[in-house]
């Protein structure tokens, strides 16, 4: 049984004193919470605070990114060892706000991957996604099929399972509409159907496919009764204590 999985991406929002003070009261809100897994991924620079307020809850905190090289001259980087340092457990690549405005190809998001992967305990969260001109074109599972194949380039079997995949239309991406529960179920089937190619059945069926874009508590119930569904990644609606605990509290519910 695949775990359901709720993760926070609060992008570049939230000081440290207000990522402080929300994730105090998520400690307090998430305490009989038992089988969902739950993530927040704050700015760098309140990454070791909001690690060391959540330690020993349900919750764990990922980074929204990190550099591929274990150290060096990159000035403004953070590597995947400070990150760790940070009480990080997962790291966010791939996101198409990256991949459209910094430069992330897919051989870089494949260098993170890696590179994530040589510390002891950081999974890296992939996310894929097309665009709307892609999707019109036809061409959503040829773009999706790349941006897996070329990302997860090299890896092996044992390394694949502390990878987790997000789907996340481009085109859902805080614009409110969300992809329909059916046109979501069909990527994330697409996604483990090409996983099972790459590696095998037995890989496939135990990866965690969450799905992105415009996720919020009135749409999450649809998304996660979708056989390949298997959590969201939350952007604008995990920023309100509120509207995440419910969200959490669905995938509970769901859970039971
Ligand atoms: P959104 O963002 O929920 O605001 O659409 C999701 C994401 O970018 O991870």
């Amino acid at each position: 049984m695949r775990k359901t999985i709720i993760a926070g991406n609060w992008k570049m929002n939230k000081t440290k004193s207000e990522s402080i003070a929300f994730a105090k009261d998520l400690k307090n809100k998430i305490d009989k919470i038992e089988k969902t897994d739950v993530i927040v991924c704050p700015g760098f620079v309140s990454l070791c605070s909001v690690s060391e307020i959540l330690k020993e809850t349900r919750a764990n905190v990922g980074a929204q990114n990190m550099h591929w090289e274990p150290s060096g001259a990159y000035t403004g980087e953070v590597s995947a060892e400070m990150i760790e340092s940070c009480g990080c457990q997962y790291v966010l690549v791939g996101h198409s706000e990256r991949r459209q405005y910094f430069d992330e190809t897919d051989d870089k998001v494949n260098n993170k991957i890696k590179r994530a992967l040589t510390t002891c305990c950081i999974s890296p969260i992939l996310c894929v996604g097309e665009t709307l001109e892609q999707r019109e074109a036809g061409k959503t599972n040829k773009v999706i099929e790349k941006q897996i194949k070329q990302g997860l380039e090299g890896l092996s079997h044992a390394q694949m399972q502390r990878i987790i995949v997000a789907y996340e239309p481009v085109w859902a991406i805080g614009t409110g509409v969300t992809a329909t529960p059916e046109q979501a179920q069909e990527v994330h089937g697409f996604i483990r159907k090409t996983i099972t190619m790459i590696f095998d059945e037995q890989i496939a069926e135990k990866l965690s496919i969450l799905y992105g874009g415009s996720v919020k508590p009135s749409n999450i119930s649809e998304l996660l009764h979708q056989k390949d569904i298997d959590g969201g990644l939350i952007g604008g609606a995990s920023l309100k204590l509120d509207s995440f605990v419910e969200m959490i509290e669905i995938a509970e519910q769901l859970s039971n």
